[in-house]
């Protein structure tokens, strides 16, 4: 459920018709709905009311705006970051450091020695290496870093094949196999305190099979490294469940995860951490476009938007599908391709797609686009970078500037000898 609906027949998100937005800031435009990311906030938490200990670290790559973390530090969330530079939109958020997990395959020591200085919660490890490197940094600080190693399950998500995770061939966390005797070795450093597991299988998961395949995996493996004499009092199990793209989309509700959540991890006695993204942001955004012009195509016409594949680069990395919707619709229907201006056939949002009727200069939007949205933007064919609004019921404010091809231009440089 969302908080983007019709009324007398204008989409409006919340209290605000998408059109006034459109008409202050320009299209194109990321916009939330505060109402939709705190429901989902704690809808996903009291899915999770069956799990006694538990942590919750919103997985800021889905949505790294700082008005949006806010909303989650708010409803108690803390962060799940990739990079210094997440690191510090989750404290600038006002995120506890110790509420922030620091994940990610690369993690460079400048990086790790910055997430120690801010006294981050725990750091979910990559490889032996990583450890050991982390291990020399934290020592070398005179601290002790609090970490989890991260296990690569070989477990096959069933999402799209870019945005799965736990197969064997995937670069993420360590063989499941070799996991207790790195897991020993870790423990046995000094500035570094191993405390737990972790897990992340893939984004966009249509099902809680392979999630539960993979937790009680885990489980075994945490009674395995137990039976060693070493401590795991954290269990950290990703994120990765899938939100409806499309009508008629079927995914498992967060109290059905909870549910099965609850109901393996029952006998674990461990903090059980999650970092949900997608099913907190998906729906609480949408890309408000504006039609430039209708051409005609062979098999449908072309429906030319203001948005394309630098704003919004799902459809073109992942197939994915938005549903496309006019914001104001007269009730007729046409079959369009929805493109965008860029110079390459990947600028493409759906082919041959039934859609509301739309002419030039009508406002359409694209829904569901709050996650992996305008985070992955970029100013490929030097067109702006997307700015995002919040809507709080009748009240809206711009979270992020919209930063035009001449502010970029000026930052680029002809060396002397060029001149
Ligand atoms: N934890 C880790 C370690 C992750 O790598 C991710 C996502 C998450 C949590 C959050 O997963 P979620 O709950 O959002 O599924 N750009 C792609 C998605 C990439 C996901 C990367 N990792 C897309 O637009 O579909």
């Amino acid at each position: 459920m969302d908080h983007f609906d019709y009324s007398a027949g204008a989409l409006r998100c919340e209290d605000v018709p998408l059109a006034d937005i459109a008409a202050a800031v320009g299209t194109p435009v990321y916009v939330y709905s505060q109402a939709t990311l705190s429901r989902h906030a704690r809808v996903f938490a009291e899915g999770l009311a069956g799990v006694p200990r538990k942590a919750l670290a919103f997985a800021v790559k889905s949505n790294p705006n700082l008005a949006v973390l806010r909303v989650l530090a708010r409803e108690g969330y803390g962060a799940d970051v990739v990079s210094a530079g997440e690191m510090d939109r989750a404290l600038a958020a006002g995120m506890a450091p110790s509420s922030i997990v620091f994940s990610g395959v690369g993690k460079t020591r400048t990086e790790m020695a910055q997430a120690l200085a801010a006294g981050i919660g725990q750091f979910n490890l990559e490889s032996e290496e990583e450890g050991v490197e982390l291990a020399e940094i934290a020592a070398s600080m005179g601290l002790i870093a609090e970490a989890a190693l991260r296990i690569n399950p070989d477990v096959d998500a069933g999402t799209h094949g870019k945005i799965s995770t736990g197969k064997a061939e995937n670069k993420f966390g360590v063989a499941y196999d070799r996991a207790a005797g790195i897991y020993a070795a870790l423990s046995a450093l000094p500035g570094l305190h191993m405390r737990g597991l972790a897990v992340h299988i893939g984004s966009q998961l249509a099902s809680i099979a392979p999630l539960e395949a993979a937790f009680v995996k885990m489980g075994a493996l945490m009674r395995q490294i137990r039976g060693q004499g070493l401590s795991v009092s954290h269990m950290d199990l990703g994120g990765g469940v899938g939100v409806p793209y499309k009508p008629g989309d079927v995914f498992p509700s967060p109290a059905e995860y909870g549910a099965m959540v609850a109901r393996v991890t029952a006998d674990w006695d461990a903090t059980i951490m999650f970092e949900p993204g997608r099913v907190i942001a998906g729906n609480s955004g949408v890309l408000v476009t504006q039609v430039v012009r209708v051409k005609p195509g062979v098999a449908a016409p072309f429906v030319i938007v203001d948005a394309a594949m630098n704003d919004l680069a799902r459809p073109a990395l992942y197939d994915a599908w938005h549903d496309f919707v006019a914001v104001a619709p007269n009730g007729a229907k046409m079959t369009a391709n929805i493109v965008g201006p860029i110079c390459e056939s990947s600028d493409t949002f759906a082919m041959g797609r039934e859609i509301d009727v739309v002419a030039a200069g009508d406002l359409a939007v694209f829904r569901t686009a709050g996650a992996y949205g305008a985070t992955m933007a970029n100013t490929y064919n030097s067109r702006a970078l997307v700015p995002e609004v919040m809507v709080d019921g009748a009240r809206w404010a711009i979270v992020a500037n919209r930063i035009d091809p001449a502010t970029i231009l000026a930052a680029e440089h002809v060396p002397d000898w060029l001149k």
